[in-house]
């Protein structure tokens, strides 16, 4: 993949809040700790992890064309918080602008707040460094913390479980690949 960290980072620093930025960056130091933990490609993580979060704040309606218009966009989206639009639209936004070829580095800016059924290794990097990055701090964060230094898919279905109860204590819908990527876990 011919994209450097600092390119990647260069790329979407204009595009996200200071804070959000530096969320990121501490979400690449986070997922390469994890891929060397776990024997992914160091690079493919920080590359994903340095895009993850590009289209958190583009206008909502021009994400709602991109998954009306993109055949490869599963349409019920539409039908969950527009929170959940930045991934899945971000991977397809960040092909087209810069041509991110890499479908793995796609995969897990795709699916990084939702999770899906059969993540990779790289998938579940990202998804739990967006998790635990030092910068986030809610009940049960810690916990996750301490088994994601000895268990990846453990340290996964644990972030699953309380995102998964989170949401309905709050009376919110869950996306069902919240739920597939949970009972692959279990
Ligand atoms: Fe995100
Ligand atoms: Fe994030």
């Amino acid at each position: 993949m011919n994209i450097t960290r600092e390119e990647a980072l260069a790329y979407v620093k204009p595009h996200l809040k200071t804070s959000r930025y530096e969320h990121t960056v501490r979400v690449a130091d986070q997922a390469v700790e994890l891929a060397e933990r776990y024997g992914v490609n160091h690079h493919h993580a920080e590359v994903a992890a340095a895009l993850h979060d590009y289209a958190k704040y583009k206008p909502l309606e021009e994400m709602r064309r991109w998954i009306v218009q993109d055949r490869r966009l599963p349409k019920d989206l539409l039908d969950y918080h527009h929170e959940l639009w930045h991934g899945p639209v971000g991977a397809l936004m960040l092909e087209k602008e810069i041509g991110l070829s890499d479908a793995a580095v796609r995969s897990a800016i795709d699916c990084h707040t939702t999770g899906k059924k059969h993540m990779s290794q790289l998938d579940k990097v990202i998804f739990l460094a967006d998790y635990i990055e030092p910068g986030r701090d809610f009940p049960g964060v810690d916990e996750v913390r301490k088994i994601a230094k000895s268990d990846l898919d453990q340290a996964c279905a644990l972030a699953l479980k309380n995102t998964i109860i989170f949401l309905v204590q709050k009376g919110r819908t869950v996306y069902p690949n919240t739920f597939h990527a949970y009972n692959d876990f279990i």
